[in-house]
């Protein structure tokens, strides 16, 4: 019975030792070094915060989904997130609850305009199945501020 459980409890001790062994090599080697940099946090996945300011979407939805939209916008509108947010205060980054900026607001009512376009006209203008979506980039485009669409002037023959 113990003997399964016995090379489990040498392994764990010897990584125990090899950990303090880094952990010397270490403290060492940044006594030796006393100028270095301190070195570069490792890279970890950024967990994205539950959201405080929604008033169109969903209150629970999902953080990482509510990134993923907010690239769409950006991309379909042919601009960075700071378009419509606001400067974080301390400087740093932006201030993504923040109401500050017009643009945010704007894309309030443009995101409530484009889900009535979805949910009030084309899902009862068009065929059942897989009825097309109106997207932000159906009207931008790329553009923040779509170009007006230019009526083709027809010349008339002879006049
Ligand atoms: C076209 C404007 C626009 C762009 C561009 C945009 N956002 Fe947003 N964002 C909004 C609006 C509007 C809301 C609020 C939605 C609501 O009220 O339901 C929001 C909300 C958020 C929130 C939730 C904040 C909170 O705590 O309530 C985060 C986080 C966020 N955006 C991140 C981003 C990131 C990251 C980018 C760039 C990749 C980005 N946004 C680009 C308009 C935009
Ligand atoms: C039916 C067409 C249409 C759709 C769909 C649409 N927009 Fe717009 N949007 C416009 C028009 C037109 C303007 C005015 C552009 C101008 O000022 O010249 C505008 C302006 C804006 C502005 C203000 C730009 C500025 O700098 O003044 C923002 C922000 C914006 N839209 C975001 C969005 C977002 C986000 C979506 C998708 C959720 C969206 N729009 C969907 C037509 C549309």
């Amino acid at each position: 019975m113990n003997s399964l459980s016995r090379p489990r409890k040498l392994y764990s001790c010897f990584l125990l030792i090899a950990a303090s062994a880094v952990s010397t090599i270490a403290t060492l080697a940044s006594a030796q070094t006393p100028v270095a940099p301190p070195a570069p946090p490792p890279h970890v996945h950024h967990q994205n915060p539950k959201p405080v300011n929604l008033h169109v979407l969903p209150k629970d939805i999902d953080p990482n989904s509510l990134h993923e939209l907010m690239h769409g916008y950006s991309a379909q509108l042919g601009v960075q997130c700071a378009y419509c947010h606001a400067p974080s205060p301390t400087g740093k980054g932006l201030d993504f609850a923040s109401d500050s900026k017009p643009e945010k607001s704007t894309a309030r009512h443009m995101m409530s305009m484009t889900e009535d376009i979805n949910s009030k006209y084309i899902a009862k203008s068009l065929p059942a199945e897989a009825p097309p979506q109106v997207a932000c980039g159906t009207c931008h485009r790329g553009n923040a501020k779509p170009d007006a669409f230019v009526t083709p002037s027809h010349e008339h023959d002879g006049h």
